[in-house]
């Protein structure tokens, strides 16, 4: 079963095509990096009419590597939530114009739940259920995927996301955007043990997380050398703030697999694309006698084949989503 998946919830605009929700046939992300670096973040209003001008270029292009036509796709999916309302409107509208038209059955997908399914597409014998830790520009959740779509969260940020924490963190030592891979490169220079920055716990929550403490953290040791007319490391501030945000995951996800007999522990979300994370997480899970299933790189950032994956389970669940599918900012998991 082929299925076209598009994706336009943020930055990037993705489309693939999906076999059996576990074989990538064409995977398209057209990045709009270039043109919001100049602002130092996504600028909401531009990423809608980037996604507008290279929605059809990359469907189209996403058929054609994939040597099918549209007829030839059993169902399209799209992106429905979570993200910006503007970016994934186009994507909502031109999957819904493309599978109405082509007479296609059409599938709503949660991003977030897209980010977990990306594992499926690289480990064939990987089933739920398992634990997640889920680190994305937008969240940080540890989570139980107890059946294909069905989630259990266990913890959650309290405020904001590991990958907003990186973004804001390289915006201050003057990085820039994207956030997440500056400091991971910054950081292979310098030296994580140089500044101690804490590491925050939320008080008998012990599997949510915290890391605006760690961010005015970074900021006042900024002000502070400022101030004092001290020199500023940005590699040892990169190392030293990556090394904190990796000490919080990994102690998290190793309480959440001991307490909970987990043998099995996926990463997602663009934050997973990071080496040093990966490289503490599979220590983190061979001390737990468990295994680490972090996809590729290109599969943790946003792409339109994480989808496709996701969408196959629900299709076989029976799921449809109606002509009237909206986009919905705040989806829940
Ligand atoms: O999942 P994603 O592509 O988009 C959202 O759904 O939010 O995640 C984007 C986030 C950004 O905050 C970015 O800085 C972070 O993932 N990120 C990274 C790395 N690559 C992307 N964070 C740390 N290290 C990386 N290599
Ligand atoms: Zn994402």
């Amino acid at each position: 079963m082929n299925i076209l998946a598009i994706e336009s919830s943020c930055d990037e605009t993705a489309a693939a095509v999906v076999a059996d929700g576990r074989h990538v046939l064409s995977n398209i992300i057209s990045s709009q990096i270039p043109l919001h670096t100049l602002y130092g973040g996504v600028v909401p209003e531009i990423a809608s009419r980037a996604h507008i001008e290279a929605i059809d270029p990359v469907v189209q292009e996403a058929l054609q590597r994939a040597g099918l036509s549209l007829q030839d796709v059993d169902a399209v999916a799209v992106t429905y939530g979570p993200g910006l309302v503007g970016a994934l409107l186009v994507g909502v509208a031109y999957g819904k114009a493309l599978a109405f038209g082509a007479g296609k059955p059409l599938l709503g997908v949660n991003h977030i739940e897209g980010h977990v399914s990306a594992a499926f597409l690289e480990h064939p014998e990987l089933e739920p259920p398992f634990l997640c830790l889920i680190v994305s520009g937008g969240h940080t959740n540890l989570a139980f995927l107890e059946d294909y779509g069905r989630f259990r969260i266990i913890g959650s940020t309290r405020d904001d996301a590991a990958g907003e924490a990186f973004d804001k963190v390289a915006r201050a030592i003057g990085l820039g955007y994207p956030g997440g891979p500056k400091i991971e490169k910054a950081a292979r220079e310098g030296n994580p043990e140089a500044i101690h920055f804490p590491r925050g716990k939320v008080e008998e929550a012990p599997y949510d997380f915290t890391f605006s403490g760690m961010k005015s953290a970074v900021l006042n040791y900024l002000n502070h050398a400022e101030m004092t007319g001290e020199s500023v490391s940005q590699a040892d501030v990169a190392a030293s703030f990556q090394a904190a945000v990796i000490d919080v995951l990994t102690e998290r996800a190793g309480l959440a697999l001991r307490e909970f007999k987990q043998d099995k522990l996926v990463l997602a979300g663009g934050v997973a694309a990071n080496g040093a994370l990966r490289e503490a997480l599979d220590r983190c899970c061979r001390a737990a006698g468990a295994s680490l299933y972090a996809p590729s790189p290109l599969l943790c950032t946003d792409n339109a084949a994480m989808i496709g994956a996701a969408a196959y389970y629900r299709y076989q669940k029976g799921e449809r989503a109606g002509w009237d599918l909206n986009a919905v900012p705040y989806l829940e998991l």
